[in-house]
Formats: C-alpha cells, sequence, structure tokens
C-alpha cells in the first residue's frame, strides 16, 4: 500500500447498528476527537534505497485499520539486519518507495477492528510485523492483523519487549518447531552473541540441550552466562575440529546457521547422522550438501513467519526468567540513521531498540 492510498484509507464508512440522535451525536464528537489525533503521524521514511541516511523524518498518514486488525502505540521497535538489508535493496522487488520499515514492535492499542475479540484498547502488546508488509514500525502508529499480536510480558518494559519479536521468534522456529530439539541433545549455534543467537543460545539451554556457541573472544564471558556450554572463538579456532574432537568425533544433532556463507557445507562435517541442520540466511555461495545426502540429514531453510503462539510461548520463558532481552543499546527512535550504521557495521551483542517512550 502506497502512503497516497493509506492517506484516503483511515475514514473508510462502516456498518453500524442504528443509534438514537444523541448516541450518533456523541459517536461523532468522539471520533472527530479520534482522528484528530491519530490521523498524522511521524515516521522514519525510507526515500530511496542506498546507505542509511536515505531515512527522513516526516508526517505521514496514520495506516488505515481493518476490520481484523488492531492499531498499535508504539513505544519501542528494534533494528534487524533484514532492515538494512532491505534499504539497502537487497529486496528492491518486493519493497516500493517511500517505505516504512522496522519488524519490531511493543506497544499499546490504541483501538481494534469491528471483528477483533481478544484485544481492547490499552492492552499492552509485542509483535513483528509481516516481513515486505505494508507498513513497518520505525512510526508512531502501526496496525497488524490481531492474529500476530500477543500480550507483552508482563515483567519486560517496551523498550525491553521489542528487543524479541523477530529475534526470539526466529530462534523459537529454528528450535523448537522446526528443529525439534530434544533434552539432552547436543547444539551448535553460530553467532551466539547475534540477536537471534542470544535468545537461540538461552532457549537450547532452556530446553536441556548441551550448547556450543560460537562468537569472537571478547564476548566469550557474555555468551557463556547466557547459557553455553562451550563457547568457540571462531576467529581463533575452528568450529568443526573443536566439535569433532570434544563430541569424540560423533558431532551434533542441530546446527543454527545464522551466518551464510560456506556455514552451511562446513556445519554438515560435524553433524551426527540423521541430524538436522537449520539455516535462516538467504545469501549463500553454492554449497555441497553431499554430507548430508550421505549422513541422511535434515535441512530446514527458514524464514520464520509471523503468528502469536510462539510469542505466547516466548512469554511463558520469558515470565519464568528462562529467557531474558539482550539489549546492545537504545537510541532514540528518530535516531535511526545512527542505528543502522552501528549494526550494519557488525560487533553488536544481542539488539539495538528504538524507543518512543522512556520505558
Ligand atoms: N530467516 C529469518 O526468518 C531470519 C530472521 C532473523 C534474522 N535472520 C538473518 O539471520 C542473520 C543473523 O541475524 P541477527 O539478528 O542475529 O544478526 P546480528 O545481531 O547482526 O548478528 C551480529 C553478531 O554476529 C556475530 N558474527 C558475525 N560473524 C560471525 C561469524 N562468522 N561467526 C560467529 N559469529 C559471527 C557477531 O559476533 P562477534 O561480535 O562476536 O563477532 C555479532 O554478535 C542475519 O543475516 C539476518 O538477516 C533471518
Amino acid at each position: 500500500m502506497s502512503f497516497a492510498q493509506a492517506a484516503t484509507g483511515y475514514c473508510e464508512v462502516r456498518e453500524l447498528p442504528p443509534l438514537s440522535g444523541i448516541e450518533i451525536l456523541s459517536l461523532l464528537i468522539l471520533n472527530q476527537g479520534d482522528l484528530a489525533q491519530m490521523e498524522s503521524m511521524k515516521a522514519a521514511v525510507l526515500t530511496a534505497f542506498g546507505d542509511a541516511e536515505k531515512f527522513e523524518i516526516q508526517t505521514v498518514p496514520t495506516p488505515t485499520l481493518k476490520a481484523n486488525q488492531v492499531l498499535v502505540r508504539v513505544c519501542a521497535t528494534s533494528i534487524n539486519p533484514i532492515d538494512y538489508q532491505t534499504r539497502r535493496g537487497d529486496y528492491k522487488e518486493l519493497v516500493r518507495l517511500p517505505a516504512i520499515l522496522g519488524v519490531d514492535v511493543s506497544g499499546v492499542i490504541e483501538a481494534v477492528g469491528e471483528a477483533v475479540t481478544d484485544f481492547k484498547v490499552g492492552d499492552e502488546v509485542y509483535y513483528s510485523p509481516q516481513i515486505f508488509g505494508e507498513f513497518g514500525s520505525y512510526a508512531q502508529y502501526h496496525v497488524a492483523d490481531a492474529a500476530i499480536v500477543a500480550l507483552k510480558p508482563a515483567n519486560l518494559s517496551h523498550i525491553e519487549a521489542a528487543s524479541f519479536p523477530l529475534a526470539g521468534g526466529t530462534a523459537w522456529d529454528c528450535l523448537v518447531t522446526r528443529g525439534n530439539l530434544q533434552v539432552g541433545e547436543t547444539v551448535l549455534i553460530h553467532a551466539g552473541a547475534g540477536g537471534v543467537g542470544s535468545i537461540a543460545v538461552q532457549l537450547a539451554k532452556a530446553i536441556g540441550a548441551y550448547v556450543f556457541a560460537t562468537c569472537s573472544s571478547r564476548n566469550r564471558d557474555f555468551v557463556t552466562e547466557l547459557g553455553a556450554d562451550r563457547v568457540i572463538d571462531y576467529k581463533n579456532e575452528d568450529y568443526v575440529e573443536v566439535i569433532r574432537q570434544e563430541t569424540n568425533g560423533l558431532g551434533v544433532d542441530l546446527v543454527l546457521d545464522t551466518i551464510g556463507g560456506e556455514t552451511i557445507q562446513r556445519s554438515l562435517e560435524i553433524i551426527r547422522p540423521f541430524g538436522r541442520l537449520i539455516s535462516i540466511v538467504d545469501i549463500a555461495i553454492p554449497q555441497s550438501l553431499l554430507e548430508a545426502w550421505g549422513k541422511n540429514l535434515t535441512i530446514h531453510f527458514v524464514l520464520s513467519p509471523q503468528y502469536r503462539a510462539k510469542l505466547e510461548a516466548l512469554t511463558k520463558l520469558i515470565e519464568r526468567h528462562q529467557l531474558r532481552p539482550v539489549i546492545d543499546s537504545v537510541l532514540s527512535w528518530d535516531q535511526v540513521v545512527l542505528a543502522h550504521q552501528r549494526l550494519e557495521q557488525g560487533g553488536t551483542r544481542g539488539k539495538i531498540v528504538l524507543k518512543f517512550t522512556e520505558n
């Protein structure tokens, strides 16, 4: 949907049951008040593909609320690699400019569509907007299908909760839904200090697996604290050799590839027969899968889908203190240029959060 379409869509006529004259008058006053408050919003708008300077803070129309959707006042969002990949033009054919990027929300419901029964105004929620959907979350308001929205964990601030939906939901899909990781199994998580990896390490530990995780030496203690049993410094150690030695040549049950390049091919060497490899990275050089054939391995390519149930599962683990947010830094939402530059240059621990409010 373009901004122009959004602009014309907000005032759509809804079917209402018959009302008395006084009720109609008060409804009109209420709606005019709501409209005046929410017909426009500030957003970080991507005006062209390229470097981070292509964002502009603009006033744009608030997106239209459909019957099955909720309108959310965004309290915080976070930056994900998909944001800078999209910004620089990796997915040009899927994105129409000008665009609002952003795939994490923690916020407060301001209005519900007439078909929504499971949320009410004032509910505090968190979710990941559809990737390449209509509007992203670098904006004061966002609309989303109620089906992808969940109540925010009670023990997290909005800033903390905004760090979870995409990274945590992806970790859930990889290790639980697709990977079927079991108590007592052995897993290798690449990039244990990253947004996805830092949640995946905690999740694998909570499941009861033995966790190998790669990171650079400066993150060794940090990733150990997250729950890794054996941290591998990928710059100074060869993870294939380490895992061969430490598993007596058996290998691991599951590998989570968050890196790309030749990671699939190399990781296949240290997965046990009938084991699994999960890859979430789409940009990879051609690799041989011969090893997977010979060992009856299963390879899952995951593009994490949006749905409420996994957020509710994460919420349970967060509220039981089995998962905690991992926040590299918090910036004001209008510092999106700096946030993109920081994530893109690499070396972050967990997530960069953009805040709209102070908590
Ligand atoms: N398919 C999906 O649904 C999906 C969902 C989410 C993310 N993704 C993709 O998954 C990838 C990771 O996402 P993310 O949010 O976790 O990224 P991220 O937070 O930017 O990852 C940064 C981390 O990567 C580590 N790192 C870099 N190169 C490494 C290597 N060779 N070995 C081990 N660690 C390395 C860095 O650790 P050090 O500082 O210690 O080097 C840093 O902590 C991205 O490409 C993203 O687009 C896909």
